[in-house]
């Protein structure tokens, strides 16, 4: 079995991540390795996942009890709806704690997951199987689980609960749409933005494979973005400062899905990329990014052929709309807002406390730069 192996040491918890193709076929040998045993096992998945790919693990664990969630994901049933459905199946089924949750599906499927294992009997085993670009290179890693709040948003409510092991099989990219391996794309780019100037020049070189999925450079591509989130997630696992540069186009695009409603029309990855557009721009208004590097950075997205603009979504009457939801964020600890900005390829700098009327100015006057 050739693949990556990436060890995350916590203060909480150690485990690996598996990066290869076809590793869902070794998933047996791959938990033997890892020392992780158990009797009964609920494997929550993504609805979009083929019935075939489901046969396929379950006849690898079929020494043990096998359960099976299916679910239709999307932000809406990353709910407490959902987390109690399936507290009761596995309560009916008599899970302990020495039982496991195998979660299979994108970052809503692992955000989800990763909260039920936190608390079902105070903790039960969790393995993640992230399906999407996106879940393979950010969401998977760092602990963080969760769900949204049906009135006042996203991921209000978690917990930071590491898993036993990550699986990131990258051959279940190939159903991804183009869209969502963007998205995924966004990561990785935001990845290299904060931290490593280096991945930037990879990224600026490969970005074509990497989307066209082939194979070494893709493999690469999510080695290099999980050892940037593990370096900052293993200096500061509960985010109390160096964690916060991963919010990098975050805070703006946060406010985005949710004043779209979390509708299919602007998701995640595509908030998070009008998000990093909009905190360059705002860089390099505060001074703080220089010309050169925004227009390197600005042409990397250009390439990707992301076309999406803030002003399909958004008039300058939303405005207000959108700064009350980024009041709201959770980062905040006032009424003033924190943002992350970056000082150059390769360094991001945490801003706390940004005066509200700054943002709604620069938000007033580039609605249609963005
Ligand atoms: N915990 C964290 O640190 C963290 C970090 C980043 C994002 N997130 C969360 O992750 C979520 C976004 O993740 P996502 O983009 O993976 O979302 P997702 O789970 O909704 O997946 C995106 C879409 O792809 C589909 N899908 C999943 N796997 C597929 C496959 N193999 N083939 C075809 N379609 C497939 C899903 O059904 C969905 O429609 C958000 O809720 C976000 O808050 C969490």
């Amino acid at each position: 079995m050739r693949h990556n192996r990436l060890k995350i040491q916590t203060s909480s918890n150690k485990y690996s991540i598996y990066i290869g193709t076809n590793l869902s076929n070794k998933i047996k040998t791959i938990l033997d390795n890892e020392k992780i045993f158990f009797n009964k096992v609920l494997i929550i998945y993504d609805s979009k996942i083929k019935l075939k790919e489901i046969s396929k693990i379950k006849l690898k664990l079929k020494k043990k009890n096998v359960f099976v969630y299916k679910f239709v994901s999307n932000e809406k049933s990353k709910s407490f709806n959902t987390v109690n459905k399936i507290i009761r199946k596995l309560l009916k089924n008599n899970f302990t704690r020495q039982d496991c949750i195998i979660a299979l599906g994108g970052g809503i499927t692992g955000d989800l997951s990763g909260f039920v294992s936190s608390i079902y009997k105070r903790g039960i085993k969790f393995v993640n199987i992230p399906t999407t670009l996106l879940a393979q290179v950010d969401a998977s890693i760092g602990g963080k689980t969760g769900i949204n709040h049906e009135i006042y948003g996203k991921n209000l409510i978690g917990s930071f609960y590491q898993p036993n092991l990550v699986i990131s099989d990258t051959t279940y990219l190939k159903s991804l749409s183009k869209k969502e391996l963007i998205c995924g794309y966004a990561e990785i780019f935001k990845h290299s933005l904060i931290y490593s100037k280096q991945n930037f020049l990879f990224l600026e070189k490969f970005y074509k494979k990497i989307i066209s999925l082939k194979k070494n450079v893709l493999e690469k591509a999510i080695l290099e973005s999980c050892k940037i989130k593990r370096s900052i997630v293993q200096k500061d696992e509960k985010e109390k400062d160096l964690r916060m540069i991963l919010n990098l186009g975050h805070t703006f695009g946060h406010a985005y899905e949710a004043a779209c409603g979390y509708k299919k029309i602007l998701n995640h990855g595509e908030g998070v990329m009008l998000g990093i557009k909009t905190a360059i721009l705002f860089s390099l208004i505060e001074k703080k990014l220089s010309l050169n590097d925004f227009k390197r950075i600005n042409q990397n997205i250009l390439n990707l052929n992301f076309k999406l603009r803030l002003n399909k979504f958004f008039k300058l009457t939303d405005i207000n709309k959108l700064i009350s939801f980024m009041k709201n964020d959770k980062k905040n600890n006032n009424s003033k807002i924190n943002l992350i900005l970056l000082s150059r390829i390769g360094k991001a700098s945490i801003e706390n406390s940004y005066d509200q009327k700054k943002i709604k100015k620069f938000l007033y006057e580039n609605l249609n730069n963005i």
